[in-house]
């Protein structure tokens, strides 16, 4: 497997939590790349990716952190209900995205060190137990994002806060909002989010 970037084009930003969703994907399928990385302890693979990695890790990485940190979680804390027990989710995934990001960052200073081993080091160890932490610890938090958090996120998101969700994650990529005659022909409803 290899690290392809994950293009997000302005349209797929109309709809932003298929955007989201979309990036989940692909973060399952990358930590179970780095699982089987981490079980099958050849170097060689890591070295070849590891640019890819790195980049992933250190930039689109926080960007998704961010998208959900300051762009979907305070959409949610004003529109769910109490019902939802939203403030309990959210606590718990701030929790695991502070524990995602420290293992991010020793993860990255193993990768770091990854052109001068030659050998089974004390680094390379450390790089294939972090491989498997991280891949196995973002595993678990974006399975249950998938399970809970989107659809929550779809069912009490309304047509303003996906625009401003998607004008959010926009701004932050560097990209030029679509024109907004383009809603109307993804099948927005005035209310409510797209399913
Ligand atoms: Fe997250
Ligand atoms: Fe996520």
């Amino acid at each position: 497997m290899s690290v392809p970037v994950l293009s997000v084009a302005p349209r797929d930003l109309l709809r932003p939590l298929d955007v989201l969703q979309s990036v989940h994907d692909r973060q399952l399928d990358l930590c179970e790349w780095f699982i089987a990385l981490s079980e099958g302890g050849d170097v060689a693979p890591v070295q070849a990716e590891r640019a890819a990695i790195l980049d992933y890790l250190s930039r689109e990485l926080p960007l998704h952190a961010k998208d959900e940190d300051k762009g979907l979680f305070p959409l949610l804390r004003a529109r769910c209900l109490a019902e939802d027990g939203v403030e309990a989710i959210l606590a718990q995934l701030d929790w695991e995205h502070n524990e995602d990001k420290s293992l991010a960052r020793e993860l990255i200073k193993d990768l770091r060190a990854v052109p001068e081993q030659t050998g089974p080091t004390e680094t390379t160890g450390s790089l294939f137990g972090n491989l498997h932490d991280f891949g196995d610890a973002q595993r678990r938090h974006v399975r249950w994002e998938n399970a809970v958090l989107v659809p929550l996120a779809r069912k009490r998101l309304q047509t303003d806060d996906l625009e401003r969700l998607g004008r959010d994650m926009a701004k932050r990529r560097g990209i030029d909002w679509p024109e907004p005659a383009s809603h109307l022909n993804l099948g927005w409803s005035s209310t409510q989010s797209r399913r």
